[in-house]
């Protein structure tokens, strides 16, 4: 089921096909290194993701995982997660497919569910956690209007948003 839609872009459920995408680009070095799990990324793990989602909604407490399609090919490219965590803050995280990198998808993406996410909150914030070496995901950040917001208690830099 499509959620957002960008000119280049279909933000979707994810569906049980996917699984051998997300495992696949999960499983990429260059992507585990900057997020939570270790590459390779197992196929049952994508599998058991992907169900999960099918289940749930963004507004939904917690993470879920919204596929981005490329409108051009049909293809999974990657997901940006979002947590809705209270009435007044949600998270972001994002995961393109190195393939795809280069190409302003994930600006695309995730500006996107910003905006509806600010939509949603009204007058609340969006935050982003990220290592301070990852320059890509700071790139997309920085593009999207985000501002440096201190460090977290695990060392990453917090980023937020709020609606001007
Ligand atoms: C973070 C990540 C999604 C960023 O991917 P990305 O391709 O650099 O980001 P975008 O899709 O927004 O593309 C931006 C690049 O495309 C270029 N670009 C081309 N067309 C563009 C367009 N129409 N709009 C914006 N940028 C465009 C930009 O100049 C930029 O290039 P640069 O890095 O050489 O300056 C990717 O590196 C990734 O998946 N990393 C691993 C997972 C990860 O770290 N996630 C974040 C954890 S916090």
């Amino acid at each position: 089921m499509e959620l957002l839609a960008t000119e280049r872009l279909s933000l979707r459920q994810l569906e049980v096909g996917d699984a051998p995408i997300v495992c696949a680009y999960r499983s990429d070095p260059d992507v585990a290194r900057h997020q939570s799990w270790s590459a390779p990324y197992p196929l049952r793990a994508a599998e058991a993701l992907v169900q999960e989602m099918l289940h749930r909604r963004p507004s939904d407490p917690g993470w879920t995982q919204i596929g981005i399609e490329l409108k051009a090919t049909g293809e999974l490219i990657g997901d940006v997660a979002f947590e809705r965590r209270d009435a007044r803050e949600a998270a972001v995280g994002y995961t393109l497919a190195p393939a795809h990198w280069g190409n302003g998808y994930a600006t695309e993406a995730v500006g996107a569910v910003v905006d509806h996410g600010l939509d949603v909150l009204g007058h609340g914030v969006i935050v982003a956690e990220v290592l301070p070496e990852n320059a890509a995901s700071i790139g997309v950040l920085t593009r999207l209007g985000f501002e440096r917001d201190g460090t977290t208690a695990t060392g990453e830099d917090r980023y937020v948003k709020r609606r001007v």
